[in-house]
């Protein structure tokens, strides 16, 4: 069985062969993700008519390499499955359209995928060993959630953000340190540069560590509020740079792993799968290996950030449970993923 796999939900176009073989092994034959950020970054976030457009221009293009890098043509795929939502609309109607085309010229059948339900499967795409069920903590630029994964299908949230997501709290983070758009990666990296602890007067509020769900516009505001007073002084100093970098990364991965130790006293579960784009930050790894008697999985850093396997594979597996998608399916630009649940809660 070869899936064809489509993501066009934000400002990464990507595109995955994925094979599943008669014993039913998993297998990523070849994967091309294509990515916006130099167009972005000039205006410091994703301008969606700008992503759109690259999508049109990139899909075509990216398939058609992708089958004739791997020697495969139309005939040999048995399923394609595309991204819709949650995401920008311009851009999930892209994908969708272009599956559609596909799937109208070859007769292939077609599967909507959501987009966080991609990267809630995406940790077993790359470790065999985690089986169901899991605590799946979902960390990207546009979600921050903590999901109880059962089974295919069966998902119940734990937590999730009441504001900004963690990507973003990162992101935004940086852009008041100057660093361009997308900064998490880059902030990540200052921070790591930093040598020892965070001095005390660097240390920045731990917020709503009581409340149910994740919230970061308290940090950010703390970051805004100590730049304004000591500015001046924080950009002239590299060091004194790094160390608040280091004070911004611990607050959100401190955050995270507080309320992710609350989720497994909650729920009991022992297994803990890493996932978005943040997933990829060396701290927060860490910080969740390090937490006691738990096994934590990570996707590989290529499928921690959005990408086609993820959703080449989750549209497989529901694919395996009779699903298939409608001609008529419209992009969903607000989709939890809680509501994929096939089973009653
Ligand atoms: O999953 P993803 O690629 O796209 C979304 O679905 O949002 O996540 C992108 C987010 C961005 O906010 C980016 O700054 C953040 O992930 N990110 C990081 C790191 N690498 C990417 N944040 C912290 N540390 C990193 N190493
Ligand atoms: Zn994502």
């Amino acid at each position: 069985m070869l899936v064809l796999g489509i993501e066009s939900s934000c400002d990464e176009t990507a595109v995955a062969l994925l094979e599943q073989a008669a014993d039913g092994g998993i297998k990523v034959l070849r994967e091309e993700i294509s990515s916006q950020t130099n167009i972005h970054e000039l205006y410091g976030g994703v301008v969606p008519e700008l992503a759109a457009r690259e999508h049109l221009r990139n899909l075509p293009l990216m398939v058609d390499a992708l089958l004739g890098r791997q020697k495969k043509s139309w005939q040999d795929l048995s399923l394609i499955a595309v991204t819709r939502g949650p995401g920008l609309k311009g851009c999930l109607l892209i994908g969708l359209d272009f599956a559609k085309g596909i799937s109208v010229a070859t007769g292939l059948p077609l599967i909507g995928v959501n987009h966080i339900e991609g990267h809630v499967l995406a940790p077993m795409l790359d470790n065999p060993a985690l089986q169901f069920p899991y605590l799946a903590l979902i960390v990207s630029g546009g979600h921050t959630e903590i999901v109880e994964v059962r089974g295919v299908g069966d998902y119940s949230i734990v937590a999730r953000t009441i504001d900004d997501a963690a990507g973003e709290a990162f992101d935004k983070s940086a852009n008041l340190l100057g660093l361009a758009y997308p900064g998490g990666a880059k902030l990540a990296a200052l921070a790591d540069s930093a040598n020892g602890r965070v001095p005390k007067d660097l240390e920045l509020p731990k917020v709503m560590r009581e409340a149910e769900g994740f919230s970061f516009s308290g940090l950010k505001t703390a970051i805004a509020l100590l730049i304004k007073r000591r500015g001046a002084e924080i950009s002239a100093d590299a060091s004194l740079r790094a160390a608040v970098a280091k004070s911004i990364q611990d607050s959100i991965v401190g955050t995270l792993m507080h309320k992710l130790a609350r989720a497994v006293t909650q729920t009991g579960l022992k297994r803990v799968a890493l996932s978005g784009g943040v997933s990829a930050n060396r701290a927060l790894r860490e910080a969740a290996a390090a937490l006691p008697g738990l096994s934590v999985f990570v996707p590989s850093p290529l499928h921690c950030m959005d990408n086609a396997a993820m959703i080449a594979y989750a549209g497989l597996r529901r694919f395996e449970l009779g699903e298939k998608s409608a001609l008529d399916m419209s992009a969903i630009s607000r989709w939890p993923v809680e509501s994929m649940s096939i089973r009653t809660p």
